[in-house]
């Protein structure tokens, strides 16, 4: 059986916003070292899956392989910028199998429903990147219960990750990082 390794990054402020009210990110949750570490993890990754929005944003110019996630798909579709994938269309198991049949390291960066479809398909590892002391009013969450209040670092206890050390990866603001891991391989 192929192992497929699946990884989330997201930055995001004290309150777990990763956009703000008008779904853009803003500037306070851009940060040069947290997209030089994201870059770098992409370049170990076989596969980025992400939501068509983020996809129209982020031009490809490294021609990484793509999985976009589209209610316009209609289950799993190769075209020539990537493979478009449907998931009320086909399970996950199914088109992740067409996609990389030798298995893999999968990066997941969003946005929110993506993070929400993955907490119920199971992350590997987290990489959650935090500006300290920025807070995003009405911002769209990471994960959908965080508007309820739970915090993201709960959602990923509660299915079962284990936190690593925090990390500064920019001591502006700071910013730091910690991944959270399945099974408590961090211990
Ligand atoms: N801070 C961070 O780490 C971070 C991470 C990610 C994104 N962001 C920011 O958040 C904003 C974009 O995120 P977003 O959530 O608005 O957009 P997104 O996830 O990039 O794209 C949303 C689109 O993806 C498709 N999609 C997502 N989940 C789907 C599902 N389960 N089934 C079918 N289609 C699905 C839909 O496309 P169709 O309309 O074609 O059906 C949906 O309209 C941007 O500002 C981005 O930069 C920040």
């Amino acid at each position: 059986m192929p192992i497929i390794d699946i990884h989330g990054y997201a930055i995001v402020s004290d309150n777990d916003c990763i956009a703000d009210e008008a779904g853009r990110t803003p500037d306070v949750l851009r940060n040069d070292a947290d997209w030089a570490y994201f870059q770098s993890e992409l370049n170990r990754s076989a596969l980025t899956v992400l939501g068509r929005l983020g996809h129209e944003a982020h031009p490809n110019p490294k021609g990484r392989l793509r999985m976009i996630l589209s209610s316009s798909a209609t289950g799993l579709e190769r075209r020539a910028d990537g493979w478009w994938w449907n998931p009320e269309a086909l399970p996950w198991g199914e088109a992740i199998a067409a996609v990389l049949p030798e298995g893999g390291r999968v990066a997941v960066p969003g946005g929110r429903r993506v993070f929400d479809l993955f907490l119920g398909i199971g992350y590997d590892a987290f990489h959650l990147t935090r500006a300290e002391g920025v807070v995003v009013p009405n911002g769209v969450t990471v994960f959908s219960a965080c508007r309820e209040g739970l915090s993201a670092e709960a959602m990923l206890s509660e299915r079962g990750l284990t936190p690593g050390d925090r990390r500064i990866l920019d001591p502006a603001g700071p910013v730091s990082l910690a991944i959270w891991r399945q099974g408590g391989r961090n211990s």
